[in-house]
């Protein structure tokens, strides 16, 4: 049996993610689920982002023989991975928020960007201080990126980062969390305009480490996942930008499938 691990996210964000899991750990078999027909989530009700995360996990799970479900999404750890965790104790789902707040807790000073959803949540500054109760983190929402990364907007987005950025420049923070899986791929973008000496914290670069290392931790997943290489993308509705950086960053070695979820 092939089984696979999952990575889910609301659009294209979390490819880069995939992209950078994929790279960490070549062997396996994966599979990358965007919900590209009703991104974004950052400003649904919390409901309707459990609901949302809900099918997409249960299609991960039921339908493409996935043995561990990532949530490369921010909006859906902060809002739905808790609940989900709990309806379903036996299956194993990971989120990559905690990852970046445990980095994040190394500093004292922090600012946070995300989605309306994850902001409103708090769940960064909640995370962070549980690791580290000195820390004083700064938030912000950022509601116009991901709009400008699903339309390959990339060079229009200079001028809300910059918005996004201020007040939390202003506070003189040390690192910079990207709190959401779209904004890593503007992060040539926000190097313009964040000075050298604050940290950038984003999750493609830490999130396969931590995974790693929790599998390498549970062989009970790790000896069902099959090893021939393979990538398969499937989302909800085939747009543009998704086809352009699917193959930018997958090559002919990725496969995508419109599917119903
Ligand atoms: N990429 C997602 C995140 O990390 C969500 C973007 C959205 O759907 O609003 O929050």
């Amino acid at each position: 049996m092939q089984m696979r691990i999952g990575i889910f996210d609301s659009g294209l964000g979390g490819l880069l993610v995939a992209k950078a899991i994929r790279k960490a750990m070549p062997e396996y078999d994966y599979v990358y689920l965007g919900d590209t027909k009703r991104v974004p989530y950052g400003n649904r009700s919390q409901e309707i982002v459990f609901e949302f995360t809900k099918e997409a996990v249960d299609y991960l799970f039921e339908k493409e023989d996935c043995a561990i479900v990532i949530i490369a999404c921010n909006t859906a750890s902060a809002r739905a991975l808790r609940r989900i965790q709990k309806e379903y104790p036996d299956r194993k789902v990971l989120g990559v928020l905690i990852p970046a707040a445990e980095e994040a807790a190394k500093f004292y000073r922090i600012g946070v960007l995300g989605t309306v959803g994850t902001i409103n949540s708090n769940t960064f500054p909640k995370e962070i201080k549980k690791l580290n109760k000195k820390a004083i983190v700064f938030q912000n929402p950022a509601p116009m990126l991901v709009p400008l990364v699903e339309n390959g907007e990339i060079k229009m987005a200079g001028n809300f980062i910059k918005k996004y950025l201020t007040p939390l420049l202003s506070k003189k923070i040390e690192a910079l969390v990207l709190g959401c899986t779209h904004y890593p791929i503007l992060k040539n973008e926000f190097k313009k305009y964040v000075p050298k000496d604050v940290r950038i914290i984003s999750q493609d670069e830490i999130v396969p480490k931590k995974l790693k290392d929790y599998l390498a931790r549970h062989p009970e997943i790790t000896e069902k996942l099959s090893k021939k290489k393979s990538i398969k993308i499937l989302v909800t509705d085939k747009t543009k930008n998704m086809e352009v950086l699917a193959k930018k960053w997958f090559g002919s070695s990725s496969k995508m499938s419109l599917i119903e979820i």
